[in-house]
């Protein structure tokens, strides 16, 4: 290949990567909104708030950006015009004639926004502070985030501009879905935590790793759950006995779904309460704003449901455990609410299979499909965002089961 050949080829490559580099500019500043502003995303808007930072900090970063592609197109055209003149045999000296006849138009970044962006700046905290106070900057543990509901409130706390997020579950993929996170909000937001929710050692380790790393943690999401389905009673038909559910599944079930919430719910009150003596503080003061928020997963089945006896024990024991965390946990500065979900499409409601779902599910659901996890999440985002959200929410898409 001759001279102008390679040096058009080395060119074309830096043109090339320069684009790449743009895209991948591009593609932060598109992931600061996404993060920051949950609306764009079509994700709902929760409660009101303040942040009053955030403009300062996001007007920055994009500024930040625009000078960096800015001396991106400099350096791309600079090299261009080198790689030409040399070409043609002119050597390190410039030609006057520029040689491209189409130059890209360079871009101008001024230090102050235009007022259209001004305006659109400005709307910016109103709307990050209605979805994301006490959560941005927060630390905040989730159980049972491998999957369904658990990940799609790990997503969307981090979304929303969380400081760090606890992915906790006993289940190994929630490593990728750690990396996952941290790809898509561009920052080391998710923490995997591998592990059994029942086990007291793991959890206090879990809380550990937390505060020495991140701080205080402030959000507790225990949402890890199992469900063992049976009949109370039923007929053997072929030995013509009547059988009862095992009781090891009933211990099984309020293990998980019952005792290991509390106490995961329970350990970050007590974390919180420690700190505040150290502090020295006492009952704890409105302007001290909100110390803490602890969101229980409930169900629809907390009201009975055939064939879940020791589910709707479990579900419907978490709502004492609220009611009573409510009125002690407050002394702490700590809020604490349940959510009761209807039948959401995640891998436990799927385990129904599809028929049951068809005859059982949807005809007594009022949006005729299953909850999406991302809709949980939005509303369970909104119990943690909204400081006057307390006690229960019925997120059941209008579920009104026959007798
Ligand atoms: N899906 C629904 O229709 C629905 C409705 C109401 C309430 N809920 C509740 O929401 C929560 C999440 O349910 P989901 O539908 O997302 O379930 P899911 O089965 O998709 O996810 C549950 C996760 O919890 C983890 N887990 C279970 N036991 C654990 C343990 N001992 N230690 C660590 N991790 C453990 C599992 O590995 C899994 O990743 C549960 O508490 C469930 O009872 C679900």
């Amino acid at each position: 290949m001759s001279t102008a050949g390679k040096l058009f080829d080395t060119v074309f490559e830096n043109a090339y990567k320069a684009t790449e580099v743009n895209l991948r500019l591009q593609q932060e500043l598109l992931l600061g909104w996404t993060r920051f502003l949950p609306g764009f995303t079509g994700r709902k808007v929760g409660s009101v708030g303040e942040l009053p930072d955030f403009r300062q900090q996001f007007s920055h970063g994009i500024m930040s950006a625009a000078r960096a592609q800015r001396e991106l197109f400099d350096q791309q055209f600079d090299a261009a015009i080198t790689a030409f003149d040399e070409a043609l045999g002119v050597g390190k000296k410039r030609s006057t004639t520029p040689v491209v006849a189409e130059l890209p138009p360079r871009v101008v970044v001024k230090d102050e926004p235009t007022p259209e962006a001004a305006i659109a700046l400005a709307e910016v905290p109103r709307i990050v502070a209605r979805t994301a106070n006490n959560i941005f900057q927060k630390v905040a543990v989730v159980t049972g985030a491998a999957s369904g509901i658990g990940e799609a409130v790990a997503r969307e706390l981090a979304h929303r501009g969380a400081k760090a997020v606890m992915l906790v579950d006993r289940h190994e993929g929630v490593k990728d879905l750690a990396a996952a996170i941290n790809k898509e909000s561009g920052r080391d937001v998710a923490v995997a935590a591998i592990g059994d929710t029942t086990d007291e050692g793991f959890r206090k380790r879990v809380f550990n790793e937390a505060m020495e790393s991140y701080g205080m943690v402030t959000i507790c999401v225990p949402a890890a759950g199992i469900t063992r389905d049976g009949l109370a009673v039923r007929i053997n038909k072929e030995s013509g006995r009547a059988e009862i559910y095992p009781i090891e599944s009933f211990r099984q079930v309020t293990e998980v779904n019952l005792l290991a919430p509390i106490y995961w719910g329970i350990e970050m009150v007590a974390r919180i309460a420690e700190q505040r003596l150290e502090k020295g503080l006492k009952r704890w003061e409105p302007e001290e704003t909100i110390q803490g928020v602890v969101v229980f997963l409930g169900s629809v089945s907390s009201q009975g449901n055939k064939g879940q006896i020791s589910y709707a024990v479990a579900k419907a024991g978490l709502e004492g455990a609220t009611a009573t965390l409510t009125k002690e946990a407050i002394f702490h500065g700590v809020r604490c609410g349940i959510i009761h979900p209807g039948f959401t499409d995640t891998p436990m409601a799927r385990a129904l299979g599809e028929d049951f779902l068809k005859k059982n599910v949807l005809p007594y659901t009022q949006l005729r499909r299953l909850i999406r996890p991302d809709e949980i999440a939005d509303a369970i985002c909104f119990m943690i965002s909204n400081s006057a959200v307390s006690g229960e929410l019925w997120a059941d898409a209008g579920w009104h089961p026959p007798a």
